[in-house]
């Protein structure tokens, strides 16, 4: 019988499990594969090789950063199953009454409540400067779209019902939404976001809330409808103002300030009376106007800039059925099946490969909608002229089985905001000095950019119900 010495046997065990374990790192991302063909986003978002939990997997994995980032635990971040069914199903139903019989008197509430928002904003925001026969106000714009737009969520689709449009607590507001906004900046630092400012914010999310059973954790929903309503809003109003400055969207930047505004016309024209029947409306150019319809504009406006620039997915393999603990004494190792077998447990483990849908860039090919494509033009998308192809390429919403549940609810949303906006008397809104540069309005997908900003009512043309 072989004697081997116990300190042999200790030295060797050591070796061995440092072989194991330096072979065995842990998986790791590489860099990214971007993927901007709308037939490679497709595959990339309608896989047919995963099963449900696979699909979901691969969601969260990418998104593991907005844990962190914001203390997130909905669908966008959880593998699980069960999270994604009670998920989606009551995002489904915060939709229902807006898509049921009775959708008329439900766009009816949610346009009156977004005007009497506004109204609440601007008296609590700016004293009226009289000029001429008109009563103009001026209010800074990013925080204004933040605002008004965050508490028409709030109220006019998650129902809280304790909040109350004359009684919003805009500063309150102001700082909360700003606050999630820099956590997405930070979110993509290596520091991420202070622990203290997700618990400020989440605390004070609670506050406004007041509806543990519903809501017991806000920013799983808020995250979702309005951080990518707003800036859908902010861009939709400023291209309708400039429009037909195409060139607005030229590097050359302008195109923004109220002289050039004479030159075009206003489309906000388009949205008026959407409300009134939003199923007839919304895809319909006004007589009188022309085209381009409201769902034009606002489809234009999300081609040009989608809230979700990227979606990402994870190719996680699936790891070699391993026994690592079971114990292998020295003798035992001079066996072939237990060596095969020590050798499946040391074999490195593939690294994980993350797969990026860069529907920005998709959305403003060339091949597909033509050499303008980095234009904004709502014409484009008349039911007329607009191709099967470029139809498929608008990825905004996503794809496949996870496509959001609101692609229709969130674009006549959008357009009922802008019909509140021109009967509150919207006039122009103003980049500073000579800003109002397409990058500018980019910044970090369009939460940032804004600074310096404004927005200038007609309070004196004001209509809609107060
Ligand atoms: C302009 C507004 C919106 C945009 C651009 C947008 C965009 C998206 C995108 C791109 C996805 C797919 C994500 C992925 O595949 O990983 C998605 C999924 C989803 N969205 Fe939206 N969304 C908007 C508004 C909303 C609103 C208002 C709600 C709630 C009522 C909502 C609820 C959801 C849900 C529940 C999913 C997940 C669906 C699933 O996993 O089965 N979204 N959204």
């Amino acid at each position: 019988m072989l004697f081997v010495p116990p300190l042999a046997l200790a030295l060797v065990n050591l070796l061995l499990l440092s072989w194991v374990l330096f072979r065995r790192r842990k998986a790791r991302s590489s860099q990214p594969i971007i993927l901007s063909s709308p037939h490679a986003i497709r595959q990339l978002l309608k896989p047919s090789n995963l099963n449900e939990g696979e699909k979901l997997q691969s969601r969260a994995y990418p998104n593991k950063r907005l844990v962190q980032a914001f203390g997130i635990r909905n669908t966008f971040v959880s593998p699980s199953t069960d999270v994604h069914t009670a998920f989606r199903s009551k995002a489904q139903d915060l939709i229902k009454p807006f898509s049921s019989s009775s959708s008329g008197e439900s766009w009816e509430a949610f346009y009156q409540l977004t005007t009497r928002i506004m109204h609440a904003y601007l008296d609590a925001h700016s004293p009226r400067k009289d000029i001429g026969s008109n009563q103009v106000v001026t209010v800074p714009f990013d925080p204004f779209i933040r605002c008004i737009t965050f508490t028409c969520i709030l109220l006019g689709l998650l129902q809280i019902s304790q909040l109350h449009p004359s009684s919003v607590d805009f500063a309150e507001i102001d700082h909360i939404t700003s606050c999630i906004n820099e956590m997405w900046t930070l979110s993509k630092t290596p520091a991420g976001v202070p622990e203290e400012m997700r618990k400020d914010v989440n605390r004070r999310l609670i506050v406004l809330f007041r509806d543990d059973e519903r809501f017991p954790n806000p920013l799983d929903f808020v995250i979702p409808t309005w951080e990518t309503l707003w800036r859908t809003v902010a861009h939709t109003l400023v291209l309708s103002l400039t429009h037909p400055v195409f060139d607005g969207l030229k590097p050359a930047g302008n195109g923004l300030h109220p002289d050039t505004l004479r030159e075009g016309r206003n489309l906000l024209a388009s949205f008026a009376d959407l409300h009134r029947d939003t199923s007839t409306l919304f895809g319909t150019p006004r007589p009188e106007e022309g085209p381009p319809s409201p769902e034009s504009i606002v489809l234009e406006t999300m081609r040009l800039h989608p809230p979700s620039r990227r979606i990402a997915r994870a190719r996680i393999p699936r790891s070699p059925s391993t026994d690592a603990h079971s114990y292998i004494s020295l003798p035992s190792m001079f066996n072939a099946r237990v060596f095969r077998r020590l050798r499946a447990i040391a074999a490195p483990t593939p690294d994980v490969i993350i797969e990026k849908a860069d529907i920005y860039t998709a959305q403003r090919s060339p091949s597909i909608w033509g050499p303008t494509a980095a234009q904004f033009d709502p014409f484009r998308l008349n039911p007329a002229s607009v191709t099967q192809e470029q139809k498929e390429a608008l990825l905004m919403f996503g794809y496949g089985s996870h496509m959001c549940v609101a692609r229709k609810w969130a674009p006549v949303a959008v357009g009922v905001i802008m019909e509140a906006l021109a009967a509150a008397g919207v006039m122009w809104v103003r980049a500073p000095g000579e800003g109002g540069r397409q990058e500018e309005w980019e910044v970090d997908e369009g939460r940032r950019g804004w600074v310096g900003w404004e927005v200038g009512f007609d309070r004196s043309r004001c209509g809609g119900d107060v």
